[in-house]
């Protein structure tokens, strides 16, 4: 597996996953986003990789830092944190072990700033697999919280977690 950017070339797939009901269920009422305008740019403190596995693209993270974010999704928040959100579009790939693979990929990048000391997770209340994925990977809960239209449980997962979780790997 390997994580590259997302490229506007990407649309029409992100578009397609949009539709898919697993993806739909996770999603809350929120507008979708607007992919069009969203690849063509790069914000400052956002970023999205796509997942591959053999050349073959899977699902996708988001990668921000929801303090410098301009959609202010997190409000008022802290610094030095980061906020990731992650789907596996097509189904087929769904519980192989994809998901966490792309997760350890993802909290890899946001330590390897030696600034940030946490990363943090909003998955929605009705969202329970997703729960669980979280709390195995070292998350732990801190609240819960509405966004916008959603309800959803807050997560976050310190850096000194996730590096004892990585050495009892190594
Ligand atoms: C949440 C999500 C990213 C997890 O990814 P995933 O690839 O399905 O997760 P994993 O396979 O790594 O782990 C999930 C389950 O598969 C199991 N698993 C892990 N590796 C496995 C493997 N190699 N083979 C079979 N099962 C495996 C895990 O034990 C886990 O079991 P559980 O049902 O007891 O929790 C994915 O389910 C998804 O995209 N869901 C829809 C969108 C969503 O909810 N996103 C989160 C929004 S906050």
């Amino acid at each position: 597996m390997r994580l590259r950017p997302a490229i506007p070339s990407d649309l029409f797939l992100l578009r397609y996953w949009d539709t898919k009901p697993h993806i739909i269920a996770s999603s809350g009422k929120d507008e979708q986003e607007d992919w069009e305008t969203e690849l063509a740019r790069q914000p400052d403190g956002r970023e999205w990789l796509i997942a591959e596995v053999s050349n073959h693209p899977i699902g996708i993270v988001q990668i921000i830092d929801p303090a410098r974010d301009e959609d202010h999704y997190w409000g008022e928040i802290e610094p030095r944190l980061r906020a990731i959100d992650i789907w596996i579009g097509e189904e087929k790939y769904l519980g192989r072990g994809y998901g966490t693979q792309m997760m350890h990929f993802a909290l890899d990048k946001c330590f390897a700033n030696k600034t940030v000391k946490a990363v943090l997770i909003g998955p929605l209340v009705s969202n329970i697999n997703a729960h669980r994925f979280y709390k195995r990977l070292g998350f732990y809960f801190i609240e819960r919280r509405i966004f916008g239209n959603d309800d959803c449980l807050v997560f976050r997962l310190e850096r000194a977690t996730w590096n004892n979780k990585k050495a009892l790997i190594n």
